[in-house]
């Protein structure tokens, strides 16, 4: 088995550049398992399903073999942001997408290992991974970044409608019966509030520390 490092932390912590980082400095293959969610709650928006229409998710579940990876632009909007969340309280769900990634894993490459990020992936997913990080940011910071990035991307948003869903967001996540979202045992703690070369700092410090 590849190595495997994973980077929990809650919405808008900025875990996909902190991964795209690490990937390309350590060369390892990297997993978004939150594009998983996304994509499973885009297919289910396109059908008209309901979160709340479990037996009709199931049967969309069945069909399929494997979810693509690709990060559409379309992934990125805030409703589906919020489908993904929705489905992501249900187990059948979570065992879904869980049995996706350990596909993605098995399945051979060039790279040296993978680096996967999400809620639950030293907790739950990977719990043998061989480095666990978790990242933290105070949540007005995560609000205003996700802010400006939706307004990069061309989305309309409102600062403090953000800040709420952000903070509903996280509720959810570290709420759920299952899988919640916690500091993984074993994990270390990134502080991302200041700027991204003081997080490279912290990460290259913990990763070279062991490599
Ligand atoms: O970009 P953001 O951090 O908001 O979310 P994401 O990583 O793209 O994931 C979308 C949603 O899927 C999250 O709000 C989580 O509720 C859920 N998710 C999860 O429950 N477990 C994961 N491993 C990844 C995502």
């Amino acid at each position: 088995m590849k190595k495997i490092i994973t980077v929990d932390g809650p919405a808008g912590s900025g875990k996909e550049k902190i991964c795209k980082y690490i990937a390309r400095k350590y060369k390892l293959y990297h997993l978004d398992s939150g594009v998983l969610y996304r994509r499973l709650a885009y297919e289910l928006t396109k059908k008209n399903i309901k979160t709340s229409e479990e037996n009709k998710i199931k049967n969309v579940i069945k069909k399929i073999k494997k979810l693509s990876l690709r990060k559409t632009h379309n992934l990125r909007k805030e409703q589906i942001g919020k489908v993904a969340s929705e489905i992501a309280k249900l187990d059948f769900v979570r065992n879904f997408i869980n049995s996706q990634q350990r596909l993605v894993t098995k399945t051979p490459n060039n790279k040296k290992g993978f680096v996967i990020d999400g809620r639950d992936i030293g907790s739950v997913v990977f719990k043998k991974a061989f480095q666990k990080l978790y990242i933290d940011v105070d949540v007005n910071i995560r609000a205003k970044r996700r802010y400006k990035q939706l307004i990069d991307n061309g989305e309309k948003s409102i600062y403090l409608k953000i800040l709420e869903d952000i903070k509903l967001r996280d509720k959810k996540d570290k709420t759920r019966k299952n899988s919640p979202l916690v500091v993984p045992r074993g994990a270390k703690i990134i502080d991302n509030s200041l700027t991204f070369k003081k997080t490279i700092a912290q990460i290259r410090n913990i990763i070279e520390g062991i490599y």
